[in-house]
């Protein structure tokens, strides 16, 4: 765990700091104290469990909530029934909200059973008004609800609700404050998300992450660079820069500065294998980018290029500013700097007003694109965006493209992923087999996964493995002598 300050060097006893960093440590040896006391009277451990809905970025946040429970001695379990559980909420469409209500629908009968038991709410779910009434009025036996702009704050709320037996609800409308330093743990030990903005100014017309995560805000370079230097030394051999679109990253810092000069300067850390990011609008890929991209032995050669639509009729109404033809020619020339670039992307069925045409158009890029893989979603109405507002198309239309466009992308991913059999390619090794334990998971530079024979040992290396056969969305490998 990345530690900044020692907790048995706090004074309890005085007053909470004023600055953020060493406020916060504050408050977690202060839960510390109150949780110590709880696992005395209750003769036993209490336990934690986070769960994440939702992208990369929550993802990330939950690694810092689970560190901060952590240092306040609660221990980690896989069951959801704990004695702290935490749902770090998505809201991007309406099925992820709807999977939280029946998470505590099921936590409702098992909190009666457990007076140690506690249920936090936070993320993006968080920020919409009409959720949180609802939690207020249905929910009643959750206990601390906190949104995406105080989650610094966790171990201050946390420890309110130590204090009181009531409802602990804050959620801010925004913030300019970015509060760095503090815990950190992670998932995997060789590689991790790393954030290096917030927010996001587009307001594509069908989101909701302008509302709910605010405006954009940059990470100064040199808090990311200390951050991956540590996380380096730490073991980490891979990171993936997270934002909710990197290609505007520095734009509003004190002394401007772009992503691809970002990615040059986390190239230069020693012992750091390879760089990911996630995700890209195509209206803010630069030249310097793709060159730097280009040039890169440490940048992954895989590229996650939201498409949304084909059509650019919807792309203007869905306010993306740019056009299929614009699409297609950055395509075009992502392949010619690297011809062996994999290339994602996000791809949403049933926009408001959508046509057969519009649909058609879709399909035409996606064949002509050739995508590894594609995220396909079916519109959802998210209330406050301006796509809400529109004639939605009927649901059994929107079922039917939905279809036909899934067997399209598997088809295609399908023949793309297999375009490696019978190479040899470098794998990072990341787990166990979940289905045979003699086999070990890796996944190669373009994210594939591949299986082959191997043990723990080689968890968090890279191997040379012969991709033997392409099984669909996979590959079954044998790895090969240095
Ligand atoms: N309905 C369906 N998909 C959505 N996305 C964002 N908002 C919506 C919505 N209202 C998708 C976009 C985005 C991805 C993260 O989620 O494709 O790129
Ligand atoms: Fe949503 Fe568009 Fe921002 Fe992506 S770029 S988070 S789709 S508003």
């Amino acid at each position: 765990m990345l530690n900044q300050i020692n907790l048995t060097e706090i004074d309890t006893s005085q007053a909470p700091p004023e600055e953020e960093t060493k406020r916060q440590y504050y408050f977690i040896a202060k839960c510390r104290e109150s949780v110590a006391k709880l696992q005395k009277e209750a003769g036993r451990p209490l336990t934690f469990h986070v769960q994440t809905f939702g992208c990369q970025m929550n993802a990330r946040d939950s690694e810092k909530l689970v560190a901060i429970l952590e240092e306040i001695g609660y221990q980690q379990t896989e069951e959801e029934i704990a004695d702290f559980v935490l749902y770090n909420t998505c809201t991007v469409r309406e099925n992820a909200n709807q999977k939280v209500y029946g998470h505590l629908g099921y936590l409702k009968g098992e909190k009666k059973k457990n007076p140690y038991m506690m249920i936090g709410l936070c993320g993006c779910m968080m920020q919409e008004t009409k959720v949180v009434e609802k939690i207020r009025e249905s929910y009643s036996f959750v206990d601390l609800v906190f949104g995406t702009h105080n989650i610094f704050k966790f171990a201050e709320l946390l420890y309110s609700r130590l204090q009181s037996s009531s409802m602990i609800i804050d959620i801010w409308d925004g913030t300019e404050q970015i509060v760095e330093n503090l815990p950190s743990e992670r998932k995997f030990p060789f590689k991790t998300g790393v954030n290096i903005m917030y927010g996001c100014n587009n307001f594509c017309s069908y989101c909701i992450v302008p509302y709910v995560r605010g405006r954009e805000r940059s990470r100064e370079p040199k808090a990311i660079l200390r951050e991956v230097e540590q996380l380096v030394k730490d073991g980490v051999v891979e990171v993936m820069l997270l934002g909710q679109n990197v290609n505007s990253y520095g734009k509003t810092l004190p002394t401007p500065m772009t992503f691809a000069q970002l990615l040059r300067e986390v190239e230069q850390v020693e012992g750091l294998k390879r760089i990911r990011f996630m995700t890209s609008h195509p209206k803010d890929l630069s030249d310097e980018l793709i060159e730097v991209m280009a040039s890169s032995k440490k940048i992954c050669k895989h590229f996650h290029l939201p498409l949304q639509s084909g059509s650019s009729r919807l792309l203007q109404d869905m306010n993306r500013h740019d056009t299929k033809e614009q699409y297609l020619a950055l395509v075009e020339k992502l392949r010619t700097a690297m011809p062996d670039l994999s290339i994602t992307t996000d791809i949403i069925v049933g926009y408001p007003g959508e046509t057969e045409e519009d649909f058609e158009e879709t399909m035409d890029v996606v064949r002509k694109v050739e995508y590894d893989s594609a995220f396909t979603f079916v519109y959802s109405q998210r209330s406050g965006t301006p796509a809400a507002k529109m004639e939605q198309v009927p649901e059994e239309v929107v079922k039917e493209r939905f279809n036909r466009l899934l067997t399209e992308v598997n088809e295609i991913s399908k023949r793309r992923t297999g375009r490696l059999e019978g190479t040899v390619q470098e794998v990072l090794v990341e787990s166990i087999n979940a289905q045979d334990a003699s086999f070990v998971t890796g996944r190669l530079e373009n994210s594939t996964q591949v299986h082959f024979k191997g043990t723990e040992e080689e968890i968090g290396t890279f191997r040379k493995v012969y991709l033997k056969e392409a099984k669909g969305f996979y590959y079954l490998g044998e790895e090969v002598a240095e």
